[in-house]
């Protein structure tokens, strides 16, 4: 470390000059642990790997804007990006599922908060709400009902689950879902540790 073997001779000039170097340093090991405190840095880079739209910490920086934003009864534009690479999509026939393309339209979605930690899923395009029925059927639904509202959270490793806020399969929650080959999944065939699961809101 060069700046201990500063002589005792050297003048308060010098050491003053060593300021904002030092300020600087500071700072720089302060910034990622803030990120950590948000989410685990591990999650935020896979987020960033997955997502070509999540490139920096803004995407850390929402989800705190988010948490918060839920009180607010917001409206965020988004797209769901699912652990397996695929956008959720409503199409205009009220079909749930995948796709690969990163202009589908269907793919545009509103996410309102309704209630603390309870969202609406609506889609752009398509005007059809992310629903999910008593037997756990993922659909889109022309009007908001009790089927459509679902509860949001972020799991350990950064990503998002939607498990309908109504209904559930004996004892346990049924999650918004789609497979390996994008394919909507039934909320009883749906875990909660399941990537399949694990979806990115991203920023469109
Ligand atoms: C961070 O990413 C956002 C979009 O995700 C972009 O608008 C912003 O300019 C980026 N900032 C830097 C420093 O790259
Ligand atoms: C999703 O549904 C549409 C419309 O039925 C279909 O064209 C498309 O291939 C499906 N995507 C996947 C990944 O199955
Ligand atoms: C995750 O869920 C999918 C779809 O239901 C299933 O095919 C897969 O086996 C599950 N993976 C694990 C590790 O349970």
């Amino acid at each position: 470390m060069w700046k201990w073997k500063l002589t005792k001779g050297a003048s308060a000039w010098t050491h003053l000059s060593l300021l904002p170097l030092l300020l600087a340093l500071l700072l720089a090991s302060a910034l990622p642990a803030a990120c950590r405190d948000a989410r685990p840095a591990a999650a935020a880079a896979a987020a960033a790997a997955r997502s070509p739209r999540v490139t920096n910490s803004t995407a850390v920086v929402g989800r705190h804007a988010r948490s918060y934003n839920h009180l607010q009864g917001d409206v965020r534009r988004r797209k769901l990006f699912s652990f397996q690479k695929f956008f959720l999509r409503i199409d205009k026939n009220g079909k749930v599922n995948g796709t690969k393309s990163r202009d589908d339209p269907f793919s545009v979605l509103e996410i309102k908060s309704v209630d603390v930690g309870i969202v609406a899923i609506r889609g752009l395009s398509s005007n059809y709400y992310l629903a999910m029925g008593k037997r756990g059927e993922l659909y889109g639904a022309r009007d908001f009902g009790i089927d459509c509202t679902l509860k949001e959270r972020i799991e350990e490793n950064g990503y998002n689950t939607y498990a309908s806020a109504e209904w559930r399969n004996g004892k346990k929650q049924m999650f918004v879902g789609l497979s390996a080959k994008g394919k909507s999944l039934r909320g009883k065939k749906t875990r909660q540790k399941n990537t399949s699961t694990h979806f990115l809101p991203i920023m469109v």
